[in-house]
């Protein structure tokens, strides 16, 4: 793979986290629940910290990051939404990291990229349990 496809994908992966930790971080003001909203602060932290190792990953192969995010959809309000829309979000990115770890062959990104991959299953796994909490 072409250094330049590299570089674009982890600058599409670089805006999507930059979405994430912004969603986090609003919806973490938004949760009126004590656990729930400190667990969302928590994981908007991880995403700005993706975003860091992303834009380290992209520098070094002589690229910028891009800050150009679309449209932020926060979802609706409550709590049982907002964690929906929180487990959807860890999903698509577990998927495109997951494909991407299977196509791109520099050894440091895929390093970077399962890391990361592992830290959104976790998210997932997290927030899930909040969900399963509020439905009983
Ligand atoms: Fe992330
Ligand atoms: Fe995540």
């Amino acid at each position: 793979m072409e250094v330049d496809e590299i570089i674009k994908i982890l600058n599409e992966d670089f805006v999507r986290e930059i979405e994430a930790t912004m969603i986090y971080v609003r919806n973490a003001f938004i949760i009126p629940q004590c656990d729930p909203s400190r667990v969302t602060e928590a994981i908007a932290v991880d995403e700005m910290r993706h975003m860091n190792w992303l834009a380290d990953l992209i520098v070094k192969r002589g690229g910028k990051p891009t800050m150009e995010h679309k449209e932020l959809d926060f979802g609706k309000d409550d709590l049982e939404s907002q964690l929906l829309k929180q487990v959807e979000l860890e999903t698509e990115g577990i998927e495109r990291y997951k494909q991407q770890i299977s196509v791109i062959d520099d050894p440091e990104v895929v390093g970077v990229l399962k890391h990361i991959l592992d830290e959104e299953k976790r998210h997932r796994k997290e927030f899930r349990m909040r969900l399963e909490k509020i439905k009983h």
